[in-house]
């Protein structure tokens, strides 16, 4: 008996013989390993952010800007590799792309590694692309300032002129002119207007309003909080019956997503929250409480291991079969950390980081999917984005932990969270 157990645990596929400290610390590790191995491959352009490694079934042998910009975001905000190489690497060949496109062609969503666009049939535009770019250049752009790398800045990141070819003020005049246009979701299947393309696309105009006050562009600052100001209200609008919901005014494209409950709306507030008040609001967990129940009952592989129900991207969903998938369960453990003033709090978080450890094999790679009933990795190989959903988990599980100890030492002082 002691001895099949023993054994069992060696041939385990799934990486939950570890404790889950041990996991944490082993999976930040192979996330950073595999984050660094798909970027700038052999035989790419430097600068190319594989969605995956995957070629065929599916192939995601592409630079994708969505995918390609939240990774450069995770390298720069957790260091990992040689951080401003990366980035002069990610700007050189973003010039390549946006001059390929064209200004007006912005929100093309993937490129071949050979930094053509793809020409293929696909959704577009997707304006999310350009605003989270935008996002990560306006950030650099405001470290190299900082560290009085002006020249820099005003070369390559952001002239003032408006017909300008430097990379920031490019994508900031496409998505202040485009934003109320009807876009592709960033799951690339419903042409209308988003609430999480309309989020990050707001926070990238007041990110690079900020900017262009520094280089002395007050005009185009003035116009770009403007059309930030003008988002806001029309991002209220996403609040139905106190719950967010993900897409209006449907266009063209998939039209099965009749719940419209969808974790995109999620993803929208970790990545485009600033000042919106959105966090810590009652609507937002009243949309994951409702996300939760919805996602409990659909999957079989939520009846057995940790309580915490895997996600998939929304109830409707049909590529593959519909599954979860591990970039949506990390990011409902992330907006839980990043909501939580409790240990309670950060413990039922810790329940959705292990549900994702119980799916994990014991190589630590990550998938894009997991098998709504068996549990196994499905879908592309090596998905980036899972990996670098992994990292913003797990920094906002270590912010969490971090805040409660200090609410703790310092009883009068709240301490301010990101
Ligand atoms: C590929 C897209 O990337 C994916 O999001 C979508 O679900 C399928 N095509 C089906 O439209
Ligand atoms: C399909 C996803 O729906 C989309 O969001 C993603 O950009 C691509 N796969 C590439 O990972």
């Amino acid at each position: 008996m002691r001895v099949s157990f023993i054994i069992l645990i060696f041939v385990s596929p799934y990486c939950w013989a570890m404790s889950f400290n041990d996991w944490l610390v082993n999976q930040k590790k192979v996330a950073e390993q595999q984050i660094l191995a798909n970027t700038s491959p052999q035989g790419a352009v430097k600068g190319t952010v594989l969605a995956s490694t995957s070629k065929t079934d599916p192939d995601y042998y592409f630079h994708w800007v969505r995918d390609a910009s939240l990774t450069m975001m995770a390298i720069q905000d957790f260091r990992i590799g040689n951080t401003d190489v990366l980035l002069n690497d990610f700007l050189t060949l973003t010039q390549l792309h946006q001059s390929k496109s064209g200004d007006l062609n912005l929100g093309e969503p993937k490129y071949l590694v050979s930094s053509e666009p793809f020409t293929g049939p696909w959704g577009r535009p997707q304006n999310d692309g350009p605003a989270l770019r935008a996002i990560v250049f306006a950030n650099w752009a405001n470290y190299l300032l900082n560290s009085k790398n002006e020249s820099y800045v005003r070369l390559n990141i952001y002239d003032g002129s408006f017909l300008s070819k430097s990379v920031l003020k490019r994508d900031l005049e496409y998505i202040a002119h485009h934003w109320s246009e009807p876009s592709y979701d960033l799951w690339e299947e419903v042409k209308g207007e988003h609430f999480y393309t309309l989020m990050v696309i707001r926070k990238a105009l007041l990110l690079g309003a900020d900017v262009a006050l520094r280089l002395s562009d007050p005009a185009a600052a003035k116009f770009y909080f403007e059309q930030a100001d003008l988002i806001k209200i029309k991002l209220q609008s996403f609040v139905v019956n106190n719950k967010l919901v993900a897409t209006q005014n449907y266009v063209a494209g998939l039209s099965t997503k009749s719940s419209n409950k969808d974790v995109a709306v999620l993803l929208g507030v970790l990545h485009g929250d600033l000042d919106n008040g959105f966090l810590s609001s009652q609507v937002v967990s009243q949309t994951l409480k409702d996300l939760q129940s919805t996602f409990k009952a659909i999957y079989n592989v939520n009846s057995h291991g940790p309580s915490a129900a895997a996600f998939g991207r929304y109830p409707e969903d049909t590529y593959y079969g519909g599954n979860p998938w591990f970039l949506t369960t990390l990011a409902q453990a992330e907006i839980m950390y990043k909501s939580a003033s409790t240990q309670y709090d950060i413990d039922q978080a810790d329940l959705v980081m292990k549900r994702v450890q119980y799916h994990v094999p014991a190589d630590l790679h990550l998938t894009e999917q997991l098998d709504k009933n068996s549990g196994f990795c499905l879908g592309a190989a090596d998905l980036t984005w899972s990996y670098v959903s992994f990292l913003t988990a797990a920094h906002a599980r270590e912010a969490a932990l971090l805040s409660l100890v200090g609410l703790h030492t310092q009883k009068d002082t709240k301490i301010p969270r990101d």
